[in-house]
């Protein structure tokens, strides 16, 4: 599909109010977005496990106006209560979402949202929230439309929360998706997220993510400018091809299911964005001592145990701990005994994969 499938056709109903509601899960990628082009488009494709505990709920309550208004016109409340400072974010959303959802202004919208995880934990919500307010929209457009089959309103869905923030794209449907063109994928595409499509061993269907906050503080340096480093870095064009190849090889590990190797992947994949920011002008180094204690302790404890527990960075301190469902018990016995010291107050987050946003 390209951009000008997503315009709207004709509404064909009148929904002067009501309510929708929509749980969406954050993701954690395996091969990573780092670099974008205008219009939230990525500069290479990125691969990711769907979470299932770390989520956002948000309602919208819709109300429509008696004449089309010349603003958007929204309240925003997070966690019970009136969030003011949240709201020129948002703006920013609607404007980008409105020439696909025309409706937009003519209705005044009650946006109640809540994370499940820890508020100021260090985990970005984007990907979650974004993703839900995309499908809370959706949905008012699909209650407006004649008739809309579920992949347009998933691929649509996918489409507008990259418009929010460009990993909350793969957060529509579970369990691994795909967002960026990749020419070994059939289907990919810059423009939304697509539900991988190849086979995936047994290895892959159950993994553990336990997230381990090192770091609770705010964000060194946001997501966009850590994206916009990318421009006239030294090292971009290499990084961009190496993402397209990693992506080659993890179609053949996702197939046979080799453990060791999505290893090298994945804790690769880590390390490069890290790289890239620690080589961009001006750079930063967003890992914390603990950061290096806990990824040490892994690989030690990997080579002993003979497990495949493995790690994976966003652009943070935090790090997501990943392993299989069949050695759950053993690496988790490792995290609560040797990782939990290096987490600020000892916290950390349980997730696994997941299956994707549900409505409620
Ligand atoms: O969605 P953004 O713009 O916040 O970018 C997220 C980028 C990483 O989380 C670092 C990597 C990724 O692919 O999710």
């Amino acid at each position: 599909m390209i951009e000008k499938d997503f315009a709207p056709s004709d509404y064909i109903h009148d929904i002067v109010e009501g309510k929708v509601c929509y749980k969406s899960p954050s993701n954690i990628a395996l091969i990573k977005y780092w670099g974008k082009k205008e219009n939230q488009l990525p500069q290479n494709p990125s691969i990711s496990f769907t979470l299932d505990a770390c989520t956002t709920t948000t309602e919208v309550a819709f109300e429509k106006l008696e004449k089309k208004s010349n603003d958007f016109s929204f309240d925003l409340w997070f966690e019970g209560e009136p969030k003011e400072d949240f709201k020129p974010k948002i703006k920013i959303f609607l404007t980008r979402i409105e020439p696909y959802l025309p409706f937009l202004k003519n209705y005044y919208f009650k946006i109640e949202t809540k994370n499940s995880f820890p508020h100021s934990s260090g985990i970005a919500s984007s990907a979650s929230g974004m993703s839900a307010l995309a499908l809370c929209f959706m949905d008012l457009e699909q209650q407006l439309s004649s008739n809309m089959t579920n992949e347009y309103f998933n691929k649509k869905a996918s489409f507008l929360a990259r418009l929010g923030s460009g990993s909350a794209c793969r957060s529509i449907e579970g369990d691994i998706v795909q967002w960026g063109q990749h020419n070994a994928t059939e289907g990919s595409s810059d423009l939304y997220g697509i539900k991988y499509p190849y086979k995936v061993h047994e290895n892959f269907k159950r993994y553990y993510d336990t997230i381990l906050l090192v770091d609770k503080g705010q964000k060194q340096v946001s997501s966009t400018i850590g994206h916009n480093l990318m421009h006239h870095h030294p090292f971009a064009e290499e990084r961009f091809k190496q993402a397209h190849e990693n992506l080659d090889k993890l179609q053949s590990i996702f197939a046979s299911g080799d453990l060791k190797e999505f290893i090298k992947i994945v804790e690769s994949e880590a390390l490069t964005l890290h790289a890239m920011m620690m080589t961009s002008m001006p750079y930063f180094i967003l890992m914390k001592p603990n950061t290096l204690e806990i990824i040490n302790k892994i690989w030690k404890f990997r080579e002993i145990s003979k497990t495949h527990v493995c790690f994976t960075l966003d652009a943070g301190a935090n790090v997501h701990v990943l392993y299989p469902e069949n050695e759950k018990e053993e690496v988790f016995q490792f995290i609560k005994d040797e990782l939990i010291v290096y987490c600020e107050n000892q916290q950390y987050i349980c997730d696994r994969i997941g299956f994707g946003a549900k409505k409620l």
